[in-house]
This record gives C-alpha cells, sequence and structure tokens, in this order.
C-alpha cells in the first residue's frame, strides 16, 4: 500500500513538473508565430535581428493589430535598411558594369533618400532633386568625394542625407535636371564617350528591366535614326531593316532627349570628370559619322517621341494621360517612369532584394500583380520593401 501511494505521488509530483514546461511550449508555439515572423521580416529588410524593444513592437503589430505591413514598416526605420539593403539595391545601376561593389555616389544617394522620405518614386527620371550629405565635405561637380567620404565615416545614410534640389547644389538649370540621370555618377558611366545612346539602354534595363533585344521592334519608322547608323552593314540593307532597326527606329526619338548633356573629363581622368548640360546646344556626339548615312536623321534640338507607344511595344503600358512626346530628358523621363513596365520593374527589384530570389510560382506572380497595383497609387518605394517582406516571411 505505502508503496502504491509513494508511487501515486511520484506520478503526480511528476505531472505537475510536467505540467508546466508542458504548459510553456504550449504558449510559446502559440507566440512563436507572430515573433518569428517579425524577426524574419526584421531580418528580411535590415539584414540583421531586431533589438528586443524593437521586437515587441513589431509583435504588437502582429498580434494586437493584426497588422504585419505595419510591423514591417517599423523594420524599414533600420539603419541597415539605408546602409546595407538600399545601398546594394541601388549601386549597380549607378555603373556599366553593373557591380554592387562601388562607392556610394550622387545617384545612389538619391535613390535611398528617395525611398527613406517616400518621395513618389515615378519621379526617379525626371525630378529636380538630389540627396547630399549633411555633415561630409562639400558636393563637388568633379568628384565622388563627397559621398565617400560619408562612407568613410561610417555615417548613418538614413540620418545624414538631405533633400536638395540639383539645381542649387551642382548648377544645373532646373530644366535640365532630370531626377538619377542628371547626377553626376550616371554622366560618368553613361554619357561617357559614346553616342549617350548608352544611358537610355541602361535606363531601360535597370528601371523598366528590359534589355533592348528583348523588345526589339523593327516595324516602326526609320526617321529618327541618325547618320552615324549604316543602313546596309556589311553592303546588306536587309541586316539593317531586320536586325539594326529593330532597336535603334524606337531608341533614337526617345534618346534625342539627352541631345544637350555630356560627360567631359581630362584625358587619361575619367573619374574628374563633370557633367556638362549645354541648353539650346546639341552635343557634337549626336551628329558624329555623319558619313555612314547621309540621309539620316540630323538631331537640331531635345525633342524626343515614344514610337514604342505603338505597335508591339505598347504592352509596356504607357500612361494614356501623357501626350507621348516633349522636350528634354525630364519630360522624357516622366514618360518612361510612368509606364507599367517601370512600376513592375521597381517592384520585382524590390521583391528580389528583399526574398532574396526571383519571383518564380504563380502566387509570387500574383504578389508582383498586387504589389504593383498599389505601388501605382502613390509610387511609395518604401511600402514595396514592407510588402514585400511581409508576403517572403510567411506567417
Ligand atoms: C539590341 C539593340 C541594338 C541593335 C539590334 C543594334 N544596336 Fe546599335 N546601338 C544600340 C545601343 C544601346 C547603342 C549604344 C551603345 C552604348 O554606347 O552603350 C548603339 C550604338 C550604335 C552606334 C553608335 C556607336 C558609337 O558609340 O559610336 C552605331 C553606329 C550603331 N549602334 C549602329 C548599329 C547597326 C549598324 C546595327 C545593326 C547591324 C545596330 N546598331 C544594331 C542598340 C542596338
Amino acid at each position: 500500500m505505502s508503496s502504491m501511494k509513494l508511487s501515486k505521488r511520484l506520478i503526480r509530483k511528476t505531472a505537475t513538473l510536467l505540467s508546466l514546461p508542458v504548459l510553456l511550449m504550449v504558449c510559446t508555439t502559440a507566440m512563436s508565430g507572430p515573433r518569428e515572423q517579425a524577426k524574419r521580416i526584421h531580418d528580411r529588410l535590415a539584414g540583421v535581428p531586431p533589438t528586443p524593444a524593437t521586437l515587441d513592437l513589431m509583435v504588437d503589430e502582429i498580434v494586437n493589430n493584426n497588422d504585419p505591413l505595419a510591423a514591417a514598416m517599423i523594420a524599414v526605420e533600420h539603419d541597415d535598411f539605408y546602409n546595407v539593403t538600399l545601398k546594394n539595391w541601388a549601386t549597380p545601376w549607378t555603373n556599366e558594369e553593373q557591380t554592387v561593389f562601388a562607392p556610394l555616389n550622387d545617384y545612389s544617394a538619391t535613390v535611398i533618400g528617395m525611398v527613406r522620405d517616400e518621395e513618389p518614386f515615378n519621379q526617379l527620371l525626371s525630378a529636380d532633386i538630389l540627396y547630399v550629405g549633411s555633415n561630409a565635405p562639400v558636393y563637388s561637380v568633379n568628384d565622388n568625394a563627397h559621398y565617400e567620404a560619408i562612407e568613410d565615416q561610417g555615417l548613418n545614410l538614413k540620418d545624414v542625407l538631405v533633400k536638395r534640389t540639383q539645381s542649387s547644389v551642382t548648377g544645373i538649370p532646373s530644366s535640365g535636371a532630370a531626377g538619377v540621370i542628371s547626377t553626376r555618377a550616371a554622366a560618368r558611366a553613361f554619357f561617357i564617350d559614346g553616342t549617350n545612346r548608352g544611358m537610355f539602354r541602361f535606363t531601360m534595363l535597370n528601371h523598366l528591366c528590359k534589355d533592348l533585344e528583348l523588345i526589339k521592334d523593327p516595324t516602326r519608322s526609320s526617321d529618327r535614326v541618325r547618320q552615324d547608323v549604316s543602313h546596309s552593314p556589311g553592303g546588306d540593307s536587309r541586316v539593317y531593316f531586320n536586325n539594326c532597326l529593330g532597336c535603334h527606329a524606337g531608341m533614337e526619338p526617345l534618346a534625342e532627349a539627352y541631345a544637350y548633356y555630356n560627360y567631359e573629363y581630362p584625358e587619361g581622368n575619367e573619374d574628374a570628370g563633370r557633367l556638362v548640360y549645354t541648353q539650346g546646344v546639341v552635343q557634337p556626339k549626336y551628329l558624329i559619322n555623319s558619313n555612314n548615312f547621309k540621309d539620316g536623321y540630323i538631331t537640331v534640338d531635345d525633342s524626343w517621341i515614344n514610337y514604342w507607344r505603338e505597335g508591339p511595344n505598347s504592352v509596356l503600358g504607357w500612361d494614356a494621360s501623357l501626350p507621348g512626346s516633349g522636350n528634354g530628358a525630364a519630360s522624357m523621363g516622366q514618360e518612361l517612369a510612368n509606364s507599367h513596365a517601370f512600376a513592375e520593374c521597381q517592384v520585382t527589384k524590390a521583391f528580389q532584394a528583399v526574398c532574396l530570389r526571383e519571383p518564380g510560382d504563380s502566387a509570387d506572380r500574383t504578389q508582383i500583380d498586387t504589389m504593383t497595383t498599389s505601388f501605382k497609387t502613390d509610387y511609395n518605394m518604401k511600402r514595396v520593401f514592407a510588402e514585400s517582406a511581409v508576403y517572403c516571411a510567411g506567417d
């Protein structure tokens, strides 16, 4: 009997001892959803775990307000979202090699600042806007030292970037300011030498996610193709009509918008150059090799027209409320940045940066469509990052 009692007590005691951890386990399982979700959201956006205080705030949004997006909007305030995630996001667009291993510059800083301040991102290619650092040597039109100093000092981009106008900082007339297109870094990379078609090609690639090869359309008019493009390359005019025209017919009348820009540098020192804007005067690079096709188009000003509004490239989703033609880089930038392709491209790039993979299955495609639709209502890029993190962190 006594041994029975003992064993019963033991069992009871064991049960009591067990019940506490079991209960705790039940509790933590119930809690682990939101806490784990919050941690993952934070990690996706900032690359590091949240502090306990931040984690509590995020969990509170998820549990008590049922609002994981609000939790993600807390995480995007972490310094590393700006210093690391956004810096790495924007840097490859600012150089021809598309490398992430390049210093901060006025192009990437302006992207980061616009996201931080929730500036309408469809003004990326048109606004008279430039972000500079508050605690660094003064901005110079001849070098990138200002931005490299910000990085060398380890300053937080979230804190030090200040919104200015290009016209007040670089002295470009405001009619020549065209968002990141007229930054020094973009000029160094894409207005250097050549014929300024490079700026157009990389803008399409980086901001509409379209390599020209993919959107060739040889059915557009040839009438704006410049004189330097031979109409019988290798003596064969069929090559021109079947191949060259596919890009050049549509590209040329858009790239005319850049006719007043150049990047001038001391011989042998490409990094010591500056953006030049010659309002009203077409850059000589637009008129070179005029003997290649004498009947070709002679650029007289910076007027542009978008032939791709018609034909197969109408699928890029041009904005019907815009005229489709104009003068200068800013209005052409608006043409590009108000297309559906631009919005979808920015969303897709944010998805890739946060989810660390390409959108794949149909659920991903639906998510991209949903975010693109929401992005087009106010062009708040910061929210797209937050939405992507919520999606990829699971629930
Ligand atoms: C896939 C699109 C595409 C096709 C096809 C194409 N081009 Fe181009 N072309 C470009 C781009 C983009 C540039 C600007 C390159 C740069 O500066 O980065 C360019 C530049 C040029 C230039 C200026 C070169 C210079 O900088 O001096 C000439 C001339 C030219 N192309 C002729 C042709 C001819 C002739 C053909 C057909 C055999 C052709 N292109 C086919 C996209 C294309």
